[in-house]
């Protein structure tokens, strides 16, 4: 039966920590703001919008919120970016994504200053994450080695499959646990024999966004398994992309969905944040 890997708890511990690095910042006169901006009312970027600014109330930073309409244009953004950028009061910007259809991702990404860029994914942080230079990096990778790191499991000489290319989760990923001294493979949805190759994992990484698809055949008897995916089953309740119940019995170690992964993306944005406030 697998260890289950409490991602609930180790972000609370996160958070603690960020608290109380935010309380001796504010004694040293240094303020932090995290500017969040989101374009339409998509029902899942709201929930995750208000989750970011609770955190930011509870580590004891302010959020500047910014709840634009589904028809704002490209350019009406990127001069709010700009003024943002300008904002000394602002230290941290997040565009909550997806943007609508009318506004291109990338130019949005690449306005943001990359100082103030918590989310690490301005070309400028991931060209310093693959150059091994200080940087901000995106914050569900780098919540996934906090997530091995405090739970006891080694990384360092361990076989690690990642699934998934994203830029936000699978290339980061990969690029951290081969500093961390992985050997890394990243699988995607043209890799041939999947199954053979995951089951050779010590750490196997799962974010293929496609729910229950990881099941006991992809899966070794010694491997952690972290899985990235969120979604609703056909009853309404949250699964991930692994089949949790069939391959908990099967496996070292296990990520639930949710309370695994999810609770540390929001305290790795808090990290950044307060990494940007100290970097004032
Ligand atoms: N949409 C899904 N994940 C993320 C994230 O980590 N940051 C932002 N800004 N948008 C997202």
């Amino acid at each position: 039966m697998a260890k289950v890997i409490d991602g609930k708890k180790i972000s609370q511990e996160i958070k603690e920590e960020l608290k109380q690095k935010v309380a001796e910042l504010k004694q040293q006169g240094k303020q932090g703001c995290l500017a969040v901006i989101q374009v339409g009312a998509d029902p899942a970027s709201s929930v995750y919008v208000r989750n970011k600014k609770r955190a930011c109330e509870y580590i004891g930073i302010a959020s500047a919120s910014y709840e634009l309409p589904e028809e704002t244009t490209e350019a009406e953004l990127l001069k709010l970016i700009g003024q943002l950028n300008r904002d000394a009061q602002i230290t941290g910007i997040l565009v909550q994504l997806p943007v609508p259809e009318q506004i291109d991702e990338n130019k949005v990404i690449q306005a943001i200053d990359p100082s103030k860029d918590v989310d690490g994914f301005h070309p400028q942080n991931v060209g310093a994450l693959v150059s091994g230079l200080p940087g901000f990096v995106s914050c569900t990778p780098a919540g996934i080695i906090q997530l091995l790191k405090r739970s006891g499991n080694t990384i360092a000489g361990k076989e690690c499959v990642v699934i998934g290319r994203s830029n936000i989760v699978g290339k980061p990923m990969a690029l951290l646990m081969l500093r961390e001294n992985a050997t890394v493979t990243v699988a995607h949805s043209k890799t041939e024999n999947l199954p053979q190759l995951c089951s050779r994992a010590d750490i196997l990484i799962v974010a293929i966004g496609k729910p229950r698809f990881i099941d006991a055949s992809y899966i070794n008897e010694c491997a952690v398994v972290i899985d990235v995916g969120i979604h609703r089953n056909e009853e309404g309740k949250l699964c991930g992309d692994v089949d949790y119940e069939q391959v908990m019995p099967h496996t070292e170690a296990i990520t639930p969905v949710p309370g695994g992964v999810g609770p540390m993306t929001i305290a790795m944005l808090m990290h950044n944040c307060v990494e940007a406030m100290e970097k004032q």
